[in-house]
């Protein structure tokens, strides 16, 4: 089946793109300029949390940040690829303190009405994804300074998961890992295997040259972090959908693997804070934030 792509990929625009691993979480998260002005865009921030304490900081965030300030550039936009289960997003801090506009894929609200109920939230809890300032449909575009990002949906680990495709380099989220690491879970409420695998199909419809960067990295067999690889690179080597691999192969294949993992250890704190676009819970009369833990729901 051919695979069309709602835009035309321009590989002459060429960002310069800052990588920051964030090793408890094993993300990456990016900060994406423009080169022929200083407008830059953030994609999927951390916010630190020891769980076990309760406590919330912020000392990656504030690199990102510090880059930004240091460089002199202008942030136009904090994008989430997706509403990530296993860290929490620091785009709500990293906009109050340098602007920009936060966006998100349009199913959030699928994803929001899911957890929503997980977390018996009450009607204080908007689910129709107000809380961000941009809600993405596939083949839209925005702007960061002269270049055009265009968006492309890649739901099936989650169905608000996005692509963003600026110049010639693509912001996969969580979809394709490195050759070697294969593809993301597709077991959580939402997600979905053949789903996904179209979803890649289409990243793969992407240029051979496209650069492609990782949402996460786990160092498959000893090898040290990697975040960048090629379209041409995962054609060829992806352990999972390289070589041509076969829808069929590839659920089964995936449906096995999912059965066997564990929950991701901040799922419960990073779905309720990353379905309000990164903000915590409201206060109580007290003004004390608390985080809840369904027993026996997940
Ligand atoms: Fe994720």
């Amino acid at each position: 089946m051919p695979v069309s792509l709602p835009f035309t990929p321009d590989l002459s625009v060429k960002p310069e793109v800052v990588a920051f691993f964030d090793e408890p979480t094993n993300t990456i998260s990016y900060i994406v300029r423009d080169p022929a002005s200083t407008s830059c865009a953030v994609v999927d921030s951390v916010m630190d949390i020891d769980y076990a304490a309760g406590r919330i900081t912020y000392d990656g965030a504030d690199r990102i940040i510090a880059h930004i300030r240091e460089k002199g550039w202008t942030l136009e936009w904090l994008i989430e690829t997706h509403v990530h289960a296993d860290h929490l997003s620091a785009a709500p801090y990293i906009q109050s303190k340098l602007g920009g506009k936060l966006g998100i894929g349009e199913n959030i609200v699928v994803v929001q009405d899911t957890f929503g109920k997980v977390f018996n939230e009450g009607t204080e809890f908007e689910r129709d994804g107000s809380q961000f300032d941009r809600l993405f449909r596939d083949g839209d575009s925005y702007a960061i300074g002269t270049m055009t990002a265009h968006v492309m949906h890649t739901p099936g680990h989650t169905p608000a998961c996005m692509t963003h495709v600026i110049g010639d380099a693509a912001f996969v989220g969580d979809t394709l890992f490195m050759p070697d690491g294969g593809t993301a879970r597709a077991d959580f409420p939402g997600g979905d295997a053949r789903t996904l695998y179209r979803s890649i199909q289409r990243i793969l419809a992407l240029p051979d040259e496209m650069r492609l960067f990782m949402c996460h990295d786990y160092g498959p067999n000893d090898r040290n972090i990697e975040w960048e690889t090629t379209v041409g690179e995962e054609k060829r080597n992806n352990i999972h959908v390289g070589h041509g691999a076969s829808e069929d192969e590839f659920v089964k294949m995936r449906e096995a693997r999912d059965a066997t993992l564990s929950m991701p250890r901040l799922i419960l704190p990073s779905l309720q804070v990353n379905m309000r676009a990164g903000r915590l819970p409201p206060a109580d009369k007290d003004g004390k934030v608390f985080l809840k833990v369904p027993v026996n729901t997940l």
